[in-house]
């Protein structure tokens, strides 16, 4: 077989925790983004005056059967270890305080070392939050079951269901599972076994209105569009082995569609299996301040996304402060900018963005 068809090392149940240790360590410190590769500019138009009290502005967003009160939610980071057990910890209380979903990291040690169990549970600490398992498509070509995967979301007592999409991360990571032949099947068997909502969500690379089309097609509630501009998971990946590995990682940065193009890609196909939020589209990747987030909401996300500033903001706290104080100081930086966004363009609701919106250069 071709190397690079075939993973190098052989996955275990202890190699897959010290992978989520290594995520854990090269995400807290090295330069881990890529860069969006430029996609057209949009803006929102200023509104001068906006006669109505900021007291009245309204983030309020329905997704998945329950309506939150911003339209962030938490993406999928970790757990299954000690530490990321704490980060999930202190990342479920926020989300529960703030009434946003939160998604758990790839459950799949889960499955195989069901030991690891009460390393994913943040019930304990946060039995109101809306916590979206994880799990990575490709694992059904490598000996997970849809039924376990049913089975993992009771146990956990978990609101939705988060299959990832990975293939850049596969190809590049040292023990990768790297062959995604016929997935759409597996992902429509946990479509009709599940009683929560499915989302799909990419990584990194972003999605075409394609893949959408094929994922809405077998039931799927949500796609994220995880676009190219934040988190590489080639460049981790790369970081975790051999010199090759390094190069290729590194060559694949900037690979993909970038958040707002595939947000842009996806949008009209949700509208053509159904009216939001019953279709949703996600958009993730990227996404570092809530005036961004308004473009994005603007061109018809219904949720933003946020990985890395929240998760830095945990294991990075600036002296003197603790990791939930300087947690919650990320969120109201979150929040602050929307509601700055959404009032200096006169938009009272999140659903009057898409009226502000421009292209640069074409006023
Ligand atoms: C430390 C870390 C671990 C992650 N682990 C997972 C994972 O297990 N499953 C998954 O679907 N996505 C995982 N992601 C990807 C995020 O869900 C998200 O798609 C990505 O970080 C892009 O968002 P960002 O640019 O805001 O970080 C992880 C991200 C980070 C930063």
């Amino acid at each position: 077989m071709h190397p690079f068809e075939s993973a190098a090392i052989k996955d275990t149940p202890d190699r897959a925790a010290e992978r989520k240790q290594h995520h854990i360590d090269i995400c807290r410190t090295q330069n881990v983004e890529s860069r969006a590769v430029a996609g057209t500019e949009f803006f929102l138009a200023p509104e001068a005056l906006p006669e109505f009290s900021p007291d009245s502005l309204d983030t309020r967003r329905p997704f998945l059967g329950r309506t939150f009160s911003w339209p962030f939610l938490i993406t999928g980071m970790t757990g299954g270890v000690r530490e990321g057990q704490r980060i999930n910890e202190t990342l479920a209380l926020l989300a529960e305080r703030w009434n946003i979903p939160m998604g758990l990291g790839s459950q799949k040690l889960m499955l195989s070392d069901p030991a690891s169990r009460r390393l994913f549970d943040v019930r304990k600490v946060a039995p109101r939050v809306f916590l979206m398992g994880n799990i990575g498509a490709v694992s059904f070509n490598y000996g997970v079951a849809v039924d376990a995967v049913v089975r993992m979301t009771e146990q956990l007592e978990l609101n939705a269901c988060a299959v990832h999409l990975n293939a850049l991360q596969e190809q590049i990571q040292p023990e990768g599972e790297r062959n995604f032949d016929r997935l759409l099947p597996h992902i429509e068997q946990l479509v009709k076994r599940l009683p929560v909502p499915v989302i799909v969500k990419e990584v990194g690379s972003g999605m075409t209105a394609e893949t959408a089309r094929r994922l809405f097609s077998v039931g799927v509630a949500a796609v994220d569009v995880g676009g190219n501009g934040g988190t590489s998971w080639s460049v981790i990946e790369g970081k975790r082995g051999d010199v090759l590995t390094h190069r290729l990682g590194e060559l694949f940065r900037n690979w993909g569609l970038s958040t707002l193009d595939s947000v842009r890609e996806c949008v009209p196909v949700a509208k053509v299996f159904g009216v939001a939020p019953e279709r949703a589209v996600v958009a993730t990747g990227g996404i570092r301040d809530g005036a961004q987030a308004a473009v994005l909401l603007a061109l018809g996300a219904q949720m933003c996304g946020i990985g890395l500033p929240f998760f830095r903001a945990v294991v990075n706290p600036s002296d003197g402060i603790s990791p939930e104080d300087s947690l919650e100081q990320e969120m109201q930086f979150f929040t602050r900018s929307l509601r700055i966004a959404m009032y200096c363009s006169g938009a009272q609701k999140i659903d009057e963005l898409s009226s502000r919106l421009r292209l640069r250069g074409q006023q």
